[in-house]
């Protein structure tokens, strides 16, 4: 069988369905590479920082790295940015679709919160709120979000920072995006 019989999803077969299902599976173990392409696609995001948003992405992840954070914090720091291209609008959500599966909560909810927290940084030369983040201020998470986006994400703008080459993360990239599924909604 090269492709299913079917043209409408409810005429297809108990076979039709396996056989996708096993296409599906191969699909998914190549994923650590499509979130590397994902993440070298950045260096032609928009402009107008001193470094592109790549460089912004491998200088957050190496900042987490040198904090000592673990590698569930150095591969979100890594892919925090990743929904800059397609979701610019909400790109923290997109980000924290992305790697749900693969982390543990408090990482994913950070990655989803990180554009109101950063908000605190320069909201008021927008005219937004600065404090919005307040709204999470009972959350369980609300300390590790306050916590990412001051020492890693709002300080990665830095072209004299020495900051890690994306091979260097690549292994971890592999390792997390490897992993079974804990969550897929
Ligand atoms: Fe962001
Ligand atoms: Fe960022």
């Amino acid at each position: 069988m090269k492709s299913v019989a079917f043209t409408k999803m409810e005429d297809g077969t108990i076979e039709d369905y396996s056989f996708l299902a096993k296409h599906e599976k191969e699909f998914i173990l190549d994923l650590p590479n499509r979130i590397i392409s994902s993440l070298e696609k950045l260096k032609d995001s928009f402009s107008g920082y001193k470094i592109d948003r790549l460089e912004h992405s491998l200088q957050t992840a190496t900042r987490a790295l040198r904090d000592k954070a673990d590698i569930d914090w150095v591969v979100s720091a890594l892919i925090h940015d990743i929904g800059d291209d397609l979701a610019p609008l909400n790109h923290d959500t997109l980000a924290a679709s992305v790697v749900a599966p693969y982390v543990r909560e408090e990482c994913t909810w950070v990655i989803k919160h990180h554009g109101i927290f950063q908000l605190k940084y320069y909201g008021d030369k927008i005219g937004l709120n600065p404090e919005e983040r307040q709204k999470f201020k009972n959350h369980p998470y609300y300390k590790s979000a306050v916590k990412f986006c001051e020492k890693w994400d709002q300080k990665s703008f830095d072209p004299n920072y020495d900051t890690l080459p994306l091979d260097y993360f690549k292994p971890m990239i592999i390792e997390v995006f490897s992993r079974e599924a804990w969550v897929t909604n």
